[in-house]
């Protein structure tokens, strides 16, 4: 059990924290209050060296995780993850993908239909987009790792036919699934993290932050040396007609070669 006391002084911690980032930033407005769950993560992950079993259906799947858990682990642990409902409707859990020593990691909301019957992240039309921009940006998806913030498809059946329409997360469910992720970016500790869209975004960075203000900008933030917030892939595959799609794919491209400059550099001072 977590005390209250414990939770509370974790989060008088965060808050300090966000606060720093609302003056630098001009970022959200958090207070002790709607801090608590992440302070209860705080603590969880804290915790993570004895257990995480309170993320799983089987405790046995993470009482195995240790400070030197791999990704590998830590998949076999999600694939029980019971830690909200979402697991019920979904075919399976959709952990992520990638280099486990990425420079790039790139993360969005949630699987989608075909991630979710294929158990990958980012196969589908949105996927296929994303590997396209990356090919124009000069990044090789083999050295980057992606994930989402939710790793279950949340959805709701059409009104007519069989096709399964892609729901938003509630925050609730995005700190439930907020561990997992936290455990990926300890292990693969990108030197660029790319928030793909608002949801990724404000469940990164704050429920305040604004793509369409700050896209493409390098942001500090505690969670990797170098933070960016584009559009999501699905957003271009959305535009009204061809000429703002190639503009739409232009820019996201663009902001993909700001994390490639990024690691380039990096690359070249050692
Ligand atoms: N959209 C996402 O945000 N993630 C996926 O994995 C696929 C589509």
């Amino acid at each position: 059990m977590i005390s209250f006391q414990a939770l509370q002084s974790v989060a008088d911690v965060i808050v300090a924290r966000r606060r720093l980032y609302k003056q630098r930033l001009g970022l959200c407005h958090l207070n002790a209050k709607s801090i608590m769950p992440l302070a209860a993560n705080s603590i969880r992950n804290s915790l993570k060296s004895r257990s995480a079993s309170s993320h799983s259906a089987n405790p046995k799947d993470t009482d195995q995780l240790r400070p030197s858990a791999t990704l590998a682990d830590l998949r076999r642990a999600a694939s029980g993850c019971r830690a909200c409902d979402l697991w019920k409707a979904a075919t399976q859990t959709v952990f992520g993908e990638g280099a486990a020593k990425a420079n790039i990691m790139l993360v969005g909301e949630q699987p989608g239909d075909q991630e979710d019957r294929a158990g990958h992240p980012f196969v589908g039309p949105a996927g296929k987009l994303l590997d396209q921009a990356l090919v124009e940006a000069g990044i090789d998806r083999s050295e980057v790792y992606v994930t989402n913030v939710v790793k279950h498809f949340k959805w709701s059946p059409a009104e007519r036919g069989r096709r399964r329409i892609h729901k938003k997360p509630h925050y609730s469910e995005i700190q439930a699934c907020r561990p997992w992720l936290d455990w990926e970016l300890e292990i693969v500790k990108p030197q660029v993290l790319v928030c793909l869209g608002a949801s990724a975004a404000q469940a990164l960075l704050g429920k305040d932050f604004r793509v369409t203000r700050q896209r493409g900008k390098l942001i500090e933030f505690s969670l990797a040396p170098h933070v960016i917030a584009t559009v999501h892939p699905s957003s271009i595959l959305r535009a009204r007609d061809d000429e703002s799609r190639h503009s739409q794919m232009r820019e996201f491209v663009n902001d993909l070669r700001q994390a490639a400059r990024v690691v380039k550099r990096k690359r070249s001072v050692h």
